[in-house]
């Protein structure tokens, strides 16, 4: 079946989800559900779905709330926060994963707040956790499942019991640093969304427990720094995290330069991506020029 179908077919179960709800909505007028009592001090208006608000301008509808179901009052808040999802949704850990963000981010417009399903919250949650975990993020607590409602008001996609939501993503079957588009976009996308980042090649890759150990030769030029000090930065090791045996290709060529970028969590430098440092392709070479003038959106606040 071709994306485009496949997206159809979700979009008319989305849109089915979403015509019941509100049908369920309108006959249960006094029955609406709130995750935390919150009462908003001006009713929330409906605006466009901006076209950099990436996460869900192509979610399917063109309109939604203002102030969202995450409490952020401004657009730019909310495209602020959202930026730092864009990357889990191209992994492509849970079909569903853009539809529950946006139907927080960017609530469809209706009379009332709908809120995902709790079983699709965790179907998400379970699909995307073990790559949120290759990265050094916890699922965060704002998104913590049991604050969304079981009934039938709610927001969903396919039945909880296909196989769909129940194959969990193997670890070892993906290399969530690794399995990195070559795209312009992705790769800013990910520089902004790690510490730091720079190039290198690999002198040697060991296991470790679960664990690739990736040890760098001692010759590295930065292109971020983060928290990274010079002396640091000459012996670093950097660990593929839960990917003992995981298929990565770049891992397999010792002779190329990398372009390697990682976060520092509890003391330990995770790898969060590797692209070979290929000067004849174009769009790393575009990603290159525009990482000197790239604004990254701050992603701290969503991910503690
Ligand atoms: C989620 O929230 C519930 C209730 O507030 C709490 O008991 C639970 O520990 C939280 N779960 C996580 C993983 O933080
Ligand atoms: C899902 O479960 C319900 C009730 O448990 C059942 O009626 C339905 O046929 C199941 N659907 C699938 C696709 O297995």
């Amino acid at each position: 079946m071709s994306a485009t179908s496949q997206w159809f077919r979700r979009m008319i179960r989305l849109a089915a989800a979403v015509a019941l709800a509100s049908a369920a909505c309108a006959a249960y007028d006094d029955l609406v559900w709130k995750p935390d009592g919150r009462i908003y001090d001006k009713p929330p208006q409906c605006v466009d779905i901006p076209d950099d608000l990436r996460l869900c301008y192509n979610v399917g509808y063109s309109q939604m709330l203002l102030p969202n179901l995450l409490e952020h009052e401004t657009m730019a808040e909310v495209k602020q926060q959202a930026s730092s999802w864009v990357p889990l949704v191209h992994k492509n850990c849970h079909s569903s994963t853009q539809v529950f963000l946006c139907a927080l981010f960017a609530p469809v417009c209706l009379d009332r707040s709908i809120y995902p399903c709790r079983w699709l919250c965790e179907a998400v949650r379970d699909g995307c956790t073990p790559i949120m975990e290759a990265f050094g993020f916890p699922w965060p607590e704002m998104l913590n499942c049991s604050k969304f409602p079981e009934g039938d008001m709610c927001i969903s996609m396919t039945q909880p019991n296909t196989t769909e939501t129940t194959r969990p993503t193997g670890v070892s079957d993906i290399c969530p640093p690794c399995d990195n588009e070559m795209k312009t976009d992705t790769m800013l996308e990910h520089m902004c969304a790690s510490e730091f980042a720079f190039k290198s090649k690999i002198k040697e890759v060991k296991r470790e427990n679960n664990d690739r150990k990736v040890i760098l030769q001692k010759k590295k030029k930065l292109l971020k720094a983060g928290s990274l000090k010079k002396k640091d930065l000459k012996n670093l090791v950097v660990y593929l995290k839960n990917g003992a045996d995981c298929p990565c290709q770049q891992l397999d060529n010792l002779g190329h330069h990398y372009l390697i970028m990682g976060r520092k969590v509890d003391k330990q430098y995770l790898l969060t991506g590797i692209h070979k440092w290929d000067k004849s392709s174009k769009e790393f070479k575009k990603t290159m020029k525009k990482l000197k003038t790239h604004k990254c959106p701050a992603f701290e606040h969503v991910f503690k």
